[in-house]
């Protein structure tokens, strides 16, 4: 069928890729002409793996086409995502705007019936907004509906995630609606949640929230670990074991970064809020993790003494592997606390560094270098902060041999214990026993 996707970021590009691929006859929107006019070339502008190759196939298919005109998108098909961002304002809530705008965009070229979805992530009740300015800006007796039908892919492993997905939630409020959704989606053979649109809106943030939680929680126990000489790789992997609780999202470190979690658990703690609620709970999962950037400050100056135009090579700056995204990035974090505590740093990342010179620009402290060892150089101290594989499989004799003083603190917990002390490293994992400098 023919599906409308406005908004062509790490969502709405991958889910416009997604639905052409399964059949579907797909135009992307984008208010962004100059993304817009390398979309249509075949660039994906992103990195995500597998994308570019789908793009350009789709395109050669003929399924896939973008514009900036959102009339044109309105006339394409019965059925309209929107994939626009909604970040955060300063107070934590979700700044709605682009939302908004592009709604009355669809208003004013609504010429009958359509489904209009939101994928964005959004606070509970913004469907009715949507509904409300639809009604507002669309001529008297023109018919349509909104449905709410959040996205779970994760950066990274986008395309993956969007062809086997957990579960698809429809936040539908007619038969008609969840029709129309249900046919978009009838390749799918994973549970369907079919619910109205404010349940929907309300499961996508409960579910990021949750993540965010299991994370600090782990982080608050490795925390626990260090004081005691214990270890939180094993005491997460038996909690793992247990089925109610599950392996995932209980790897100890640098915390949760990105685009989602952290903007997510704010917006989460605004809307309960805003309903007289008490979301502490989230509050202190958001503390816990604002402190995970201190606690690799506290290591490495507790190995250095005086950080002070020391050299530290930060090791990652995507705020997770195989993405290009620097979005909440805790390598970045890394480097603006040491750059605050005088020393200087040395920025690598195979993916994100371009994106990174954008919010940190390169100057007399800050270098970024193509190789890993271009950063570990002359190095006092390493930080690993994204769990890129380079970093997993890296040549640790040769790490120790590249230094000046081979210190390394593990942000991820990447490295094997044993390895490290066979190279002779110092090392300082998160929640794990370190391993002394011989
Ligand atoms: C998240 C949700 O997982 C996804 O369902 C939603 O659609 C968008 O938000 P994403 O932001 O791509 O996806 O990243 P995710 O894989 O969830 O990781 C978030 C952050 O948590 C990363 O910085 C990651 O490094 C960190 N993390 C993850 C941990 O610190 N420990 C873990 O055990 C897992």
């Amino acid at each position: 069928m023919e599906i409308t996707v406005i908004g062509t970021g790490y969502v709405g590009l991958v889910t416009a890729v997604g639905f052409a691929e399964l059949g579907h006859r797909v135009l992307g929107v984008d208010r962004d002409a100059a993304k817009v006019r390398r979309l249509q070339a075949g660039d994906p502008v992103i990195y995500e793996p597998g994308l570019a190759e789908k793009l350009v196939a789709q395109q050669g298919a003929g399924r896939l086409h973008f514009t900036t005109e959102i009339a044109a998108g309105v006339r394409h098909a019965p059925i309209l995502f929107i994939c626009v961002g909604t970040p955060s304002l300063p107070d934590g809530s979700a700044d709605l705007s682009q939302m908004e705008a592009v709604v009355r965009q669809i208003a004013a070229a609504l010429d009958g019936y359509r489904l209009v979805v939101e994928k964005s992530t959004v606070p509970v009740r913004t469907s009715s907004w949507v509904h409300r300015t639809l009604r507002l800006y669309t001529r008297p007796g023109i018919e349509f509906e909104v449905a709410s039908n959040p996205e779970f892919l994760r950066e990274g492993r986008a395309v993956h995630d969007f062809f086997h997905p957990d579960r698809i939630v429809l936040g539908v409020p007619s038969q008609r609606a969840g029709d129309l959704l249900g046919e978009v989606y009838a390749p799918f053979h994973c549970p369907k949640v079919i619910t109205d649109p404010n349940t929907a809106e309300i499961i996508k943030h409960a579910c990021n929230s949750f993540l965010a939680l299991k994370i600090s929680y782990i982080n608050l126990i490795a925390e626990l670990c260090e004081r005691t000489q214990a270890d939180v790789h094993t005491v997460a992997q038996a909690m793992g074991l247990d089925q109610r609780i599950g392996p995932e999202f209980l790897e100890a470190g640098l915390g949760y970064g990105g685009a989602c979690l952290p903007k997510d658990v704010q917006a989460f703690i605004h809307i309960g809020e805003e309903h007289g609620l008490d979301f502490s709970l989230l509050k202190e999962a958001d503390a816990i993790n604002r402190r995970r950037v201190d606690g690799i400050l506290q290591k490495l100056k507790r190995a250095l003494w005086i950080l002070e135009d020391k050299e530290i090579a930060v090791l990652g700056l995507a705020f997770k592997a195989n993405t290009d995204d620097v979005r909440g990035s805790q390598g970045l974090a890394v480097a603006r606390a040491l750059l605050d505590s005088g020393a200087r740093v040395r920025l690598w990342d195979p993916h994100a560094a371009a994106r990174a010179q954008e919010l940190l620009s390169p100057s007399e402290r800050v270098a970024y270098t193509d190789s890993i060892w271009g950063a570990l150089e002359g190095a006092h101290a390493a930080v690993i902060a994204t769990p890129w594989e380079e970093l997993r499989a890296l040549d640790l004799a040769r790490v120790a041999a590249t230094m000046l003083t081979p210190i390394v603190v593990d942000g991820r917990n990447l490295l094997d214990t044993e390895a490290v002390r066979a190279a002779g490293l110092e090392y300082h994992p998160v929640g794990r026993p370190s391993v002394a400098f011989t």
